[in-house]
């Protein structure tokens, strides 16, 4: 298989093994690339990007410009904050503005579960996923398995621990569809407020001690607690919540294997990690934002593939 099963990637659910695996040998690809002298190639060349981002960015906003602009394509920024959102334009009537411009593919990132669904829906472009709201982040998810495959060498099989604040994340969200599509073994871990519900019913393991967690897992990938989604308290207070729920090197030095530990950032240095662990050789947490560009280039191409294929 050479193209991809989508013709957006609003969330991990809706892609294939086949389409990760394809993802993540593209990207390796473009990994080579990237560390060449000369970084850019002309695979997107009169292809204009636009990248909306209606939420804070600072990893997946540079990472898809320097990855459009080192596929050659042209691009546009939009920030929510400086626009006519403000007052009181629609999601719809501003991306159908940017369209006439002839923009032929749209980045996003929104506060909204299902913007990126809707907009699909709505306006003629491929739409890419930015992160919507506790939904999914597909691109976070790519980029954190092509990290654990290039750590590791494999992904069947890897055992994964998700902790922390698994209730308002949308990256634990398309890591355990990732993950599992592509045959690694899934736990989440956390305080019991902040795991939702359903959660075992998506088939992965649940667990609320942090040791056992560890013990269990070759990879740890250590999540921010997402204070600003929180409407109540979920613990008691962030020293409680890091007493219980922060790895240390104290921790990690009393486990009988060395676990590779990620974060998809920002990291709150001294709440989910100390800063040894952050910067600690066991720690994977610059490749993965290394590896980022590398695998929206990949996205951006076979997308853009994607929809040439289609127009027949
Ligand atoms: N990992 C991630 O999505 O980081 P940003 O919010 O900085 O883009």
């Amino acid at each position: 298989m050479s193209q991809l099963s989508v013709n957006h990637l609003l969330g991990i659910k809706d892609t294939t093994a086949d389409d990760i695996e394809l993802i993540l040998n593209t990207a390796a690809q473009f990994k080579e690339v990237i560390n060449r002298p000369i970084k850019k190639v002309p695979s997107l060349r009169d292809i204009t990007i636009a990248n909306l981002f209606f939420e804070n960015s600072t990893r997946t906003r540079l990472s898809f410009e320097l990855a459009e602009k080192r596929l050659s394509a042209d691009v546009v920024n939009f920030s929510a904050a400086q626009s006519s959102v403000k007052k009181g334009e629609t999601l719809v009537d501003t991306v159908n503005n940017i369209l006439s411009m002839k923009v032929d593919m749209v980045v996003m990132r929104h506060p909204n579960p299902g913007a990126c669904v809707f907009l699909a829906k709505n306006i003629d472009s491929t739409i890419i996923n930015a992160g919507d709201g506790a939904h999914e982040h597909p691109t976070q998810a790519l980029l954190d398995a092509f990290s654990i495959r290039e750590k590791l060498g494999i992904l069947a099989g890897v055992r994964v621990a998700i902790v922390g604040d698994i209730l308002h994340s949308r990256v634990a969200l398309s890591n355990i569809f990732c993950l599992q599509k592509m045959g690694a073994e899934v736990m989440v871990c956390g305080p019991a407020t902040l795991l939702p519900k359903y959660i075992s019913t998506l088939g992965v393991k649940v667990e609320t001690n942090l040791k056992t967690a560890l013990a269990w897992c070759d990879v740890a990938n250590m999540l921010r607690v997402q204070h600003e989604r929180q409407d109540i308290k979920y613990f008691p207070s962030v020293r409680e919540y890091t007493m219980q729920y922060g790895v240390n090197m104290e921790l990690l030095n009393s486990l009988p294997k060395q676990v590779v530990i990620m974060h998809p950032g920002p990291i709150n240095r001294g709440v989910e990690i100390t800063t040894e662990v952050a910067d600690s050789p066991q720690s994977i947490i610059l490749n993965q934002v290394e590896n980022g560009v590398a695998v929206r280039m990949a996205v951006l191409y076979l997308l853009a593939q994607k929809r040439e294929l289609n127009k027949g």
